[in-house]
């Protein structure tokens, strides 16, 4: 048997595992779940037991790291493969048609909170590993397999593990499955993701909720200050008004603008996919460029006053937002933040206190776009797909992967496994048996491609 008809008759089996995969509600941002992460980490690490890897789970200062390895010879190359088991949060609830961590398959798609982002496509790496071992007794290369429980937060405690573990993380390359296809008949490989900047903003107002008859018209509100402040982040051409925004900020290439430019893009579907009626951005760039190699700030979640049931006529004494800016090469996250609380602060009447809580992210990265690594993982894709990939970037972080390049010395290679439509931190996330089931092929297929590298 080789590992494509293991892959094929373990079809039910590998369903199966997913699902025990996905039932954990191992959401990294909300402490009540600190419990469920654990328990989703040791049962990662038994899986890797079980097909054979010697591996073990590391506590941090936050969620523990899950770390396998599988070496065979010291003259083949080592692969570093990079996963997350933890996940957004579900909510609102109300809005998921099967319950977030109840998986289960409608009309070919495996829906659950983190089917895409990241346990499926993970896991998808870990069976076509198992499908090698299992039918040839070794592997063509040496793996490291490395699956953290804090991406979806910013990867705050993972550089600690990895300047701690230099040696132990020794790779050629690194491999990661974090990413989306081009679009449903169409594989990709992405050679660069945005960064990301993150501040809170609280705008205080009077010591308590106030009558809005008897103080309405005399005080600043809180809430209007703040939405007047969201208003002051764009200039009417979209661009973003924050001083020195875009100090750091290149111009694409002529190769990449060309790149993006032969990419297919229908406009139409585009909006129609999403429910918009018409597009919005920075004036003079296309939607690719806009959503992956422009910077943005992005309000995430506003609160303040009352939103229960009726009226409730007050002026509140608080409100507060979240901002995140997605960035480009070269900008720096705490400069960035920095820039964003100058702006705030200066623009901020009198009327209310202004705090902005600056939390930093993480800095865009590019990766090669030639070589004899991308090589290899265009014919694995070849191999599960059917189809050559295309090169394209993408808009999302993955934060640890300038931490690869910087902290290690090694360069990775992006191989998208899901869709943009797979609702990854909107409600009913999902993921395409199809895509799962040629990611796991591609998996397979891989090992041996990367082999043949060094
Ligand atoms: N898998 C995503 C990153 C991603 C999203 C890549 C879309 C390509 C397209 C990852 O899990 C993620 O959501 N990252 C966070 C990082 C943040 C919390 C620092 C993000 O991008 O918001
Ligand atoms: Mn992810
Ligand atoms: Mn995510």
């Amino acid at each position: 048997m080789n590992s494509k008809e293991y892959l094929k008759k373990n079809e039910k089996k590998r369903m199966r595992e997913l699902y025990e995969f996905l039932k954990f509600p191992s959401v990294s941002a909300n402490p009540v779940h600190k419990k469920d992460i654990k328990d989703c980490a040791e049962w990662v690490k038994n899986h890797f037991k079980n097909i054979g890897f010697k591996t073990k789970t590391y506590p941090t200062k936050g969620h523990p790291v899950v770390y396998a390895e599988y070496m065979v010879d010291k003259k083949l190359p080592t692969v570093l493969y990079y996963g997350h088991y933890d996940v957004q949060p579900p909510e609102p609830l109300n809005l998921w048609k099967s319950e977030p961590f109840k998986p289960e398959i409608r009309a070919g798609y495996i829906y659950a909170r983190g089917a895409s982002d990241d346990k499926g496509q993970t896991f998808a790496h870990i069976k076509g590993l198992e499908s090698i071992i299992k039918t040839t007794g070794t592997l063509p290369i040496n793996v490291k397999f490395l699956i953290e429980g804090e991406e979806e937060t910013a990867s705050e405690n993972l550089p600690v593990f990895i300047k701690k573990n230099k040696k132990m993380l020794k790779a050629d390359i690194v491999v990661i499955s974090d990413t989306s296809q081009f679009n449903k008949t169409l594989p990709a490989v992405t050679f660069g993701l945005r960064g990301l900047a993150f501040v809170e903003v609280f705008a205080y107002g009077p010591n308590r909720d106030v009558h809005s008859g008897s103080y309405g018209g005399a005080i600043a509100n809180p809430v209007n200050i703040l939405c007047s402040l969201i208003g002051q982040l764009h200039d009417k051409n979209g661009k973003i008004a924050v001083p020195g925004f875009y100090k750091d900020v290149k111009n694409i290439g002529k190769w990449e603008k060309a790149q993006f430019k032969k990419l297919p893009y229908n406009e139409k579907l585009y909006k129609k996919g999403l429910g918009v009626n018409s597009l919005h951005g920075e004036k003079g760039f296309t939607t690719f460029e806009r959503s992956w190699v422009r910077p943005t700030c992005d309000v995430n979640g506003i609160t303040g006053g009352y939103q229960g049931e009726g009226a409730k006529t007050i002026i509140p004494a608080m409100a507060s937002c979240k901002i995140t800016m997605r960035l480009v090469p070269a900008q720096d996250p705490k400069d960035i933040c920095d820039k964003v609380e100058k702006y705030l602060i200066k623009i901020a009447p009198k009327s209310v206190k202004l705090k902005v809580v600056k939390h930093g992210g993480a800095k865009a990265v590019v990766v090669p776009t030639e070589g004899p690594w991308l090589e290899a993982a265009g014919r694995a894709i070849k191999s599960g797909f059917g189809k050559e990939p295309v090169f394209m970037k993408e808009g999302g972080s993955i934060p640890i992967v300038g931490d690869f390049k910087q902290l290690l010395g090694i360069d990775t290679l992006l191989i998208g496994l899901g869709q943009n439509d797979d609702n990854i931190h909107s409600p009913n996330e999902r993921f395409r048996v199809i895509d799962f089931e040629r990611g796991c092929k591609t998996a397979a297929a891989l090992p041996f491609e990367l082999a043949k590298v060094k």
